[in-house]
């Protein structure tokens, strides 16, 4: 099935003024929110914007949303619903999750990051191991930018308490196998390390059945699944048990909370975890899968779709500045085992030379390092790289539009 673009671009609304011509390649930094997630953040605002829970049918109606938020967010994801911790985005629950490890680090002891990773799992882990006289390790990518499980395997010991790295990397758009790394720790370290992954980069290309990840953490965040803007973590019920609630005491416990929540979320934006969940459905029953079992499943069928139809944009970027003998393209140079984020340089033009002649055209696109720093220092890129980055609702008319562009300034 092929996706309709006709019916997911009515589910943006910001794209519904099409007289504007605008086209955006910045989703990684992102996506849009989708109508089914717009409709309860404005009712809940409008109507039951208040402490939920309680005698009267406001106050109970506003509870019942945000469990309905809850629970719609967890089957989602595979997960049940006292395994996903709520909170404003990906870096405070990375922080959140490194300050409940402090008593399970001791000195001695060796985390691992990546330097393909992003800063928000990358900083917490310094200032962990810092803190508490631990040693930090860095997997290093190679000189195009991959992590290779060969180097992982040569820095595993039995000193190693966590293993953390990017499901995807926010700039090369490599993905990396979390299972395979799952079980190449397992297999080298008996003392079984923490593993946790960032997922924040991959998610909006296809959301995972998170539950058949073999982490003890997962992080993403909403406002790059079409969604309002928090951040979401996995965790698993080993880790749960071995670090510090941070929830307060008297919580610990109830049904359906994860100890890790550190405060109380934006309740609009927990109720509107449903308008997710509800768009993954409705795509499913659109482009024709009648009888879900449950909406893991639609999530499951849809992004399959969407994933396709991005693929197909994407290839032909590659394919087109694969072309172009004064372009570096760091990763992958075409689609399988990446997704649809492409940072290049352009010899002896700048980068936010080529970003400002594509707004000039209306193509919003974005230059930098996007916290991605190490990785910058890694391939030695101090102007930075352009960024493209794709959401399944930009059509074939986005791509032709951006590669025309691209052709004058390049
Ligand atoms: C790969 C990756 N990880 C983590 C983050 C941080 O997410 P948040 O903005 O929710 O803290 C980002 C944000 O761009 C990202 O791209």
């Amino acid at each position: 099935m092929k996706l309709d673009y006709e019916w997911v671009r009515a589910q943006f609304p910001i794209l519904g003024n099409d007289a504007d011509d605008f086209s955006f390649f910045d989703n990684a930094g992102g996506t849009f929110p989708c109508v089914q997630s717009n409709r309860i953040s404005e009712k809940f605002y409008n109507q039951y914007k208040m402490q939920p829970y309680g005698e009267t049918q406001k106050q109970a109606e506003a509870g019942r949303l945000m469990d309905v938020g809850r629970a719609k967010m967890a089957e989602l994801v595979g997960v049940e619903i006292a395994d996903l911790t709520y909170g404003p985005s990906t870096t405070q629950n990375f922080n959140n999750l490194a300050h409940a490890l402090t008593d399970h680090i001791v000195a001695g002891d060796e985390i691992i990051v990546t330097n393909q990773d992003h800063e928000a799992n990358i900083g917490c882990w310094e200032r962990l191991a810092q803190l508490k006289g631990a040693k930090l390790v860095f997997w290093q990518v190679d000189a195009s930018g991959e992590l290779q499980q060969d180097d992982l395997r040569q820095i595993l010991s039995a000193k190693t308490k966590i293993v953390s790295f990017t499901h995807s990397s926010n700039i090369i758009g490599s993905i990396n196998n979390i299972n395979e790394i799952a079980a190449l720790v397992a297999d080298t370290c008996p003392q079984k390390p923490l593993l946790f992954a960032d997922g924040v980069s991959y998610a909006p290309h296809n959301l995972p059945d998170i539950g058949k990840l073999n982490v003890d953490a997962y992080c993403f965040s909403t406002y790059k699944t079409f969604g309002t803007h928090m951040g979401i973590m996995y965790t698993s019920k080993r880790l749960t048990k071995l670090a510090r609630a941070q929830c307060h005491f008297f919580n610990i416990g109830v049904e359906n909370y994860s100890v890790f929540d550190a405060a109380g979320p934006d309740h609009a934006a927990i109720a509107s975890l449903a308008g997710i969940a509800d768009y993954y459905a409705d795509f499913a029953r659109y482009h024709g899968l009648n009888e879900a079992k449950n909406l893991n499943q639609t999530r499951e069928f849809s992004c399959a779709i969407m994933h396709e139809a991005e693929t197909a944009l994407l290839d032909e970027l590659l394919a087109f500045l694969g072309e172009k003998s004064n372009v570096t393209i760091y990763g992958k140079s075409a689609s399988a085992g990446r997704e649809a984020n492409v940072a290049f340089t352009v010899e002896g033009i700048t980068s936010q030379s080529i970003v400002e002649a594509l707004g000039a055209k209306n193509i919003g696109a974005k230059y930098g390092h996007f916290y991605a720093y190490r990785l910058m220092q890694a391939l030695g890129l101090d102007d930075g790289v352009v960024r493209l980055s794709y959401a399944h609702y930009l059509t074939q008319a986005d791509n032709v539009k951006l590669l025309a562009a691209l052709d004058k300034i390049i």
